[in-house]
Order: structure tokens, then C-alpha cells, then sequence
């Protein structure tokens, strides 16, 4: 039987995906290149982005600025040869995406506006109203459909990579609309396929991300990086999840609790705070600290019953009514739209109803700086991927930006080990059959599984909030771990009576909730290993941060049967000796 076979295979049609694809296309344009994703490419969650992308471009600001406000940002735990690299490309990649269409919004004097963003000293997020991700997916997707050799499977649901002779060598797949199993060879695939949100009960995240790239490499010996390091945006709508972007605060909005103070000045954001000073910095510029602290600050203001407490759950205001009507709907109109549809408030005239929200996955598939992962043939970039810039707590409007730099990388990569590589078309097909026939049989006639999908995905989502939220402790950690082996069990197993050939969405729910369980057992159990406080990883027990022994990226290497192993892996320190987390200057 003939399989189709490409030079590079992405798995996945985000930003990442398709700016790894254009690259390809552009560079090596003798070579076939796949998109496969199980969404058409223009739904994937980059188009959900709203805030911006940063790269430095005005006067004031530099390159080491940007990279302090990263590192610092990420509490000592980015690799700073990967920041420098990443901070030197990206206004290059911006401006590209300008060439390409993208409608960046521009100061009265046309050039490019940048507007402040959490945990920047200096404003250096390029934006394009609150729509920034929905424009760089469209500018990205209308200049891939200028390449022919791009072919794309869309609506194709990857549930397995094949590796053969040690070399990943392709993917078996579903194609939903007929529901016919398919493996597609290919000399390198990159992961492109997201992060994991939906692996917590109250996320920003689309319900196509749960975390399918990571567990796929997970499975295949790769390890994953830095998984305990879970974002919390501090303004998600109570009730959706749904975000309310950083810029609406950094267009000046204010956070306000149920007595109408604005509680942020009460808590440590990273500056000794006189509060009687009125000019001290983080009075100024409190919203607009980390978005850790700024979610941990929450937290507290919410165990002293200061936050509001109703049938939406518990909330504070995120007040910006004293920009203006005029200035709301030139800067955050998505933001007007989004609190009018889903929380019945017109920002204009009364506070909007926020809570923080898990909204970015720091770790991911462990890569180096060209995207590779320690499995040749095998690439990964965007947030499935842990480069790693992240550290332990991302600068807001860096990944979007990410993607770009390192989906460029990677596509750039896998390209040269395409042209060096071939792929034995056949091994793959026959060991992809075992695969195929695992899958079949999990909707046979006749065959019903134990596992109810939804039952079993209610206490992951449950444990991952008690054990690994924004504050954590040994005890629930544990705890965790434990739902958590269960679970890994009772999917083996899952129940899918949908018989249909025809997007079987109760079938694809069975894998995604594999994966799920994969992607939640490396986090649960690396936070449990990281007996310190650092960025989004807060312990209740352990409140400091211990560069002796933690200053270390955790590995986690997944066993079939039993726990992962964790280990760890040195930080890149170049330039930046690790320091205090200072902000508001
Ligand atoms: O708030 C936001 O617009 C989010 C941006 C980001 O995660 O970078």
C-alpha cells in the first residue's frame, strides 16, 4: 500500500506551524511540506491572542532590555543564550510579518505603536487593536497559501508518531470527515500543536488544547521540560475562563476588590512599597506587575474574604470606565465586546467581573535553540515546546511572538535534516498498522470500554486544581499524584459507544483525554520534586526560592507502567547572574 510521504511534516496550523511551513516553503522550495491539524488552520488558539507581541523598536528601549525583563520575568530560569537569540530576531520577525499584510496599529505619526504589557519596564508590545493573534494567524495563513509545495491536512487528528531506526519518521492520523486512519510518512515532523490549559477546570484555552504534542513526544522517550510552571493570567471572565486581555490594563485599567481598593498595593510585587509614598512606582504601575504575583496577589486578597463571592464564583473589578468610550473603542473594543457578551457589562459604564485564570504552559517538549528534540528527525516549537525563554513565569506578549522565532528555527532545521535523510515508507506503514488496530479497536462493534470519558476528564481537571494551582504543598501534591496513577489506568480503557465514521468526536475526546492524563502526570509530578518557590511554582512549604538546588530545568521521562522519572538539566547563564525579581522601576 502507498503512504503519503513528505520531507517535513508539522503536526498542528497555529502560528508556529505555519510560520515553520512558510519558512520551508520560502528557503527550500524543492521540498514537499505537511500541515496537519486537527482544526482548520484559521481556528487554531494563535487566533484567540488579543493583547500583542514584543520585540523592541523605539529609541529608549534595547535589546537587554528586553532580555532583563524576560529573565527576570522568568526568575532566573530561562536559558539566556536562547533569550538573547530570541530578543535579537524578533523585531526581524515582526516586521516580516508587517511585509506579509499583518495591520499592526500605528502611532499618530505611523509608525509601529507599542503599548506596556506585565512585567516590561519599557512598553514594547506591538499590537493590532485586541485582535493581535487573529491578524498574525490571517497574515501568516494568507502568505502560506502562496506555496504550493505546502499541502495541508485539515481536520486530520494525529494520535500517534512513528519512530523507526531511532529517527521519528511520520504520524498515524485520523481524517475526521470520513474517518479513515491514515499513516503519512515524512523525513522530520515538528510539533506545532499548542499548549495544555484544558488539562485545569478554568482556563483561556480553546478545547482543542490539551496538550496532544507534548504527550505524543512524551510517549516517544522525549522529555518534557519545566512542566510544573503553569501560568495564571490574572483577568479570565468568572464563569468562561474567557480572557480579558493585559491591555486593557496596560491602556490603564485598575483591578479593584469588593471594598473598592485597589488591593494590589497591599501585596509584594516584586518592590519594597512605601505606602504613604504617592509616587512610589508600583502605585503607578501595580497592574502591570507579573502575572504571577499579580494571580498570587488574588489568592490572598480572596483567603481574607476580600473578593466578591456569588452565583460567578469569587472575583474581583477590573475597572477601566475612566478611559473613556472614545479610547475603548479605539484600543480594547474586543475587550467591550467580550465583557457585553459574556458577563452582561458594558466596560464603559461599570467594572468587569475577572479572576485569574491558567492561561500558558512555561514547559513543554524539551528542544534546544534550532527546535530539535533529543529524538532525530523530531522538532517542536510554540508553546508545546520548551526552548527554553520561558522560565518559570512568561513576559506577557512574548509568545506570540515565540512562535515566530522559533517555528522560523525549527521549520529551518527540520528542512536541512529532511535533505540530509530518507524514510523507509514501508517500516513505517507496517509499524503504523498496530497502531491503527489499536484504535479500531477502541469503537468496534461489540467492544465497550469501562472509562467514561467525561467522568474521568472531571477529576483530572479536578486534582490538577487542587494539587498544582497557584499556591501548592507537598500533601495535595501528592494527593495529585496519586488521582493521577489512577487515572493513567482507568484510560487505557475508556468507554466509545459513537460508532460513527464521521467526525467521531467521542472517539477523538478518548485520545485527547490520553493525552491529557500524560501531559497532567509530567506536571504533577515535577511540581511535586520542586521543593522551592520560583515564578508561577509557589510552594505553601517551601516559600523560598533555592538556586543552589533548584536553579535547574526538571526533565520529566515517561515510564508505560509507573511513575516518570525526574531529572534535571543546567540553566544557561551568560550574562545575567540571578538576582532579586525587581519590578515597578
Ligand atoms: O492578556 C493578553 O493579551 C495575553 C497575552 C499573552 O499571553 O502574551
Amino acid at each position: 500500500m502507498t503512504i503519503p510521504v513528505h520531507d517535513v511534516l508539522i503536526v498542528g496550523g497555529g502560528g508556529a506551524g505555519l510560520r515553520a511551513a512558510i519558512a520551508i516553503a520560502e528557503t527550500s522550495p524543492e521540498l514537499s511540506v505537511a500541515v496537519v491539524s486537527k482544526v482548520y488552520p484559521m481556528r487554531s488558539h494563535t487566533v484567540s491572542a488579543e493583547g500583542g507581541s514584543a520585540a523592541v523598536i523605539k529609541d529608549e528601549d534595547s535589546l537587554d532590555h528586553h532580555c532583563n525583563d524576560t529573565i527576570g520575568g522568568g526568575d532566573w530560569l530561562c536559558d539566556q543564550d536562547a533569550v538573547e537569540l530570541f530578543v535579537n530576531e524578533a523585531p526581524k520577525e515582526l516586521t516580516q510579518l508587517e511585509h506579509w499584510g499583518c495591520p499592526w496599529s500605528r502611532e499618530p505619526d505611523g509608525s509601529v505603536a507599542v503599548r506596556p504589557f506585565g512585567g516590561m519596564k519599557i512598553k514594547r508590545t506591538w499590537f493590532a487593536a485586541d485582535k493581535t493573534g487573529f491578524h498574525m494567524l490571517h497574515t501568516l495563513f494568507q502568505t502560506s497559501l502562496k506555496y504550493d509545495p505546502v499541502k495541508r491536512y485539515d481536520e486530520w487528528f494525529v494520535f500517534d508518531l512513528i519512530v523507526q531506526d531511532g529517527r521519528c519518521q511520520g504520524v498515524a492520523a485520523i481524517e475526521q470527515k470520513t474517518g479513515r486512519l491514515q499513516t503519512i510518512a515524512a523525513k522530520a515532523v515538528i510539533l506545532c500543536t499548542g499548549g495544555a490549559g484544558r488539562i485545569f477546570p478554568f482556563t483561556t484555552n480553546a478545547a482543542i488544547k490539551n496538550g496532544d504534542g507534548m504527550a505524543l513526544a512524551y510517549r516517544a522517550g522525549v522529555p518534557l521540560k519545566d512542566m510544573e510552571f503553569v501560568q495564571y493570567h490574572p483577568t479570565g471572565l468568572p464563569g468562561t475562563g474567557i480572557l480579558i486581555t493585559e491591555a486593557s490594563r496596560g491602556e490603564g485599567g485598575i483591578l479593584l476588590n469588593k471594598h473598592g481598593r485597589r488591593y494590589l498595593q497591599d501585596h509584594d510585587l516584586g518592590t519594597p512599597l512605601d505606602v504613604n509614598d504617592p509616587n512610589h512606582p508600583q502605585l503607578k504601575s501595580m497592574e502591570l506587575g507579573p502575572r504571577d504575583r499579580l494571580s498570587q496577589a488574588f489568592y490572598h486578597e480572596r483567603e481574607t474574604g476580600n473578593v466578591f463571592e456569588d452565583a460567578m464564583g469569587t472575583y474581583v473589578h477590573l475597572d477601566v470606565t475612566h478611559l473613556g468610550e472614545k479610547k475603548i473603542n479605539k484600543k480594547i473594543p474586543f475587550v467591550r465586546a467580550t465583557a457585553k457578551n459574556y458577563a452582561g457589562v458594558d466596560c464603559v459604564h461599570e467594572p468587569i467581573p475577572v479572576r485569574p485564570v491558567v492561561h500558558y504552559m512555561m514547559g513543554g517538549v524539551h528542544t534546544d535553540i534550532h527546535g530539535a528534540t533529543p529524538l532525530p528527525g523530531l522538532y517542536a516549537a510554540g508553546e508545546c515546546a520548551c526552548v527554553s525563554i520561558n522560565g518559570a513565569n512568561r513576559l506577557g506578549s512574548n509568545s506570540l511572538t515565540e512562535l515566530l522565532v522559533f517555528g522560523r528555527r525549527a521549520g529551518a532545521s527540520a528542512a536541512a535534516f529532511a535533505k540530509e535523510n530518507s524514510v523507509d515508507a514501508d517500516a513505517v506503514e507496517s509499524q503504523a498498522q498496530a497502531r491503527a488496530d489499536r484504535i479500531k479497536s477502541m469503537y468496534a462493534e461489540g467492544k465497550e470500554g469501562e472509562g467514561a470519558i467525561a467522568e474521568i476528564r472531571d477529576a483530572l481537571v479536578d486534582t490538577t486544581e487542587e494539587g498544582a494551582g497557584i499556591y501548592r504543598e507537598q500533601k495535595k501534591l501528592d494527593a495529585t499524584c496519586e488521582v493521577i496513577r489512577e487515572l493513567k489506568a482507568r484510560v487505557k480503557d475508556l468507554k466509545v459507544t459513537d460508532r460513527s465514521k464521521t467526525f467521531n468526536t467521542q472517539l477523538t475526546s478518548a485520545l485527547e483525554l490520553e493525552f491529557m492524563v500524560d501531559t497532567a502526570e509530567a506536571l504533577a509530578f515535577s511540581a511535586a520534586a520542586r521543593k522551592e518557590s520560583r515564578g508561577a511554582h509557589q510552594r505553601l512549604d517551601h516559600p523560598e526560592r533555592d538556586d543552589d538546588k533548584y536553579m535547574r530545568h526538571s526533565m520529566a521521562h515517561r515510564k508505560e507502567d509507573g511513575d516518570p522519572k525526574i531529572d534535571y538539566l543546567d540553566v544557561v547563564i551568560t550574562r545575567w547572574p540571578p538576582g532579586d525579581r525587581v519590578y515597578g522601576k
